[in-house]
């Protein structure tokens, strides 16, 4: 007997887990100091037109293939193509990046975890300057027991929300953290931006100024709508794969942009105002989040408390996006392997563990072991996301837009999708098939050195 799928309770539940899975530490880390370093608000409206014009139909294809076969992502290629090897190739690629990415990601989840409870603990409280705060995130980063046990501890919290399934696991853990997310971010945007002197940092996020874009400039907008999103890797995919034939695609998908992009947007109105109002610089690159905003807190009225709150805001955002990392791995060996779902997430779980362990000690002990120059993490964060993700990408939607056909695909969107105008299925047909893999091919040939 075929055990019947389980699917997610309601549309809302899923637009919340696979806006769970966008939202991340690419909406409140890398967004805010892509923004700094790149020329603020013009960085941010070609953000807008990369998410419009090549997320969204990406979005809308992923999500497609999973309800359409009910399956993980290779299961989903190998029925949509008849078995063809090259196809199912792509999904398996999309499982090994799942892999990868959830590998490293989870030792930067396990950083903030560990903030929290530094933030708890007042460490923070006698730094006056970013150097000091860069001293203490070396000097914290640099203790294996330290990086390890966080990294332990946050893929065991990731194992108990996949062990308890979609419905009772996934679904409830994002209704609870999405609204929580949401409300961090607010108190912490309200506090930015009546800080004193913050009206320049809402005005550096405004004030488009063209002059300062350049062609990395969209390349690296196209990048980070592409990571953000979750695209390239079968997590919408895998998640579509729970949804019911009766909701309606384009509707949740426009959804879940909208809500990554806006809560990517509050990072930055939460940020560049306290930057801006302690008279410090925007363009810090990486350690923005982690150097400059310790210490903001420090000259701000209750700033113990406020700290807290951003480093769970964090978490709880790394949390929801490990979720949907672990769960593509998950649904594929469950799929494939026919393993009970709960033995699945802790034998892959503790695997997880195990590959990101060069990507921890990378910052405590194996600083010099490099491959190809680069250290273990760096080395598996740039195949993974550099070039894994665009690569997958295209394939997606080359194949939905050519080999399966826009037309076919056409008529499963339609299905639940009452609303759907012939122009907005035209449209979509033409992003998919001609904008997208352009698109996506120029950020890949720029993120490899050719272009
Ligand atoms: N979208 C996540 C973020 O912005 O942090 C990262 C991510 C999660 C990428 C899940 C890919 C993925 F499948």
């Amino acid at each position: 007997m075929i055990n019947q799928r389980e699917q997610w309770g309601s549309k809302r539940g899923f637009v919340l887990a696979a806006a769970g899975s966008a939202v991340g530490l690419g909406n409140i880390w890398k967004f805010p100091y892509l923004v700094g370093e790149n020329g603020g608000a013009a960085f941010i409206l070609l953000y807008l037109v990369c998410v419009i014009l090549v997320g969204l139909p990406v979005v809308i294809a992923e999500i497609l293939i999973g309800r359409t076969t009910q399956r993980n992502p290779v299961g989903s290629f190998r029925e949509l193509s008849q078995g063809n090897p090259f196809w199912m190739a792509v999904g398996g690629l999309g499982v090994l990046t799942g892999f990868l990415i959830l590998s490293y990601y989870n030792v930067i989840a396990g950083w903030c975890l560990g903030y929290v409870v530094e933030s708890f603990k007042g460490s923070f409280q006698q730094i006056e300057n970013p150097a000091l705060a860069g001293e203490l995130f070396s000097s914290l980063s640099s203790k294996p027991h330290w990086t390890l046990l966080f990294h332990g501890l946050f893929m065991m919290i990731t194992i108990t929300v996949i062990y308890a399934g979609i419905t009772k696991g996934i679904e409830r853990a994002s209704k609870i953290m999405m609204p929580a997310l949401l409300v961090l971010i607010l108190i912490l945007v309200i506090r930015g931006v009546t800080l004193k002197g913050s009206a320049a940092g809402v005005g550096y996020l405004l004030k488009v100024d063209f002059s300062v874009i350049t062609g990395k400039t969209f390349f690296l907008a196209l990048g980070q709508a592409f990571f953000s999103l979750s695209l390239g890797m079968g997590a919408l995919l895998t998640y579509g794969s729970y949804m019911s034939k009766k909701e309606s695609i384009p509707g949740s998908a426009l959804q879940i942009v909208i809500l990554d992009t806006v809560i990517a947007l509050l990072a930055g109105f939460m940020i560049f105002p306290a930057v801006f109002a302690m008279g410090m610089h925007p363009a810090q690159g990486p350690s923005l989040i982690f150097n400059i905003l310790p210490v903001v807190f420090n000259s701000i009225p209750a700033g113990y408390f406020f700290r807290i709150v951003f480093f769970l805001l964090l978490t709880v955002a790394a949390l929801t996006s490990t979720i949907s990392l672990l769960e593509v791995i998950t649904t594929f060996v469950v799929d494939e392997f026919r393993l009970p779902r709960k033995m699945a997430a802790i034998f892959l779980g503790i695997v997880v563990f195990v590959i990101g362990l060069p990507s921890a000690l990378s910052f405590c002990g194996w600083q010099n072991v490099r491959l190809f120059g680069l250290t273990c993490f760096d080395f598996v964060d740039f195949i993974s996301a550099n070039i894994f993700l665009p690569l997958g990408g295209i394939f997606i939607a080359l194949f939905v837009g050519w080999f399966w056909g826009a037309e076919k695909a056409s008529s499963h969107l339609l299905e639940g999708a009452v609303n759907l105008t012939p122009f907005l299925v035209s449209a979509w047909s033409i992003l998919i098939r001609f904008i997208a893999p352009v698109l996506i091919l120029l950020i890949f040939l720029s993120s490899i050195g050719i272009l």
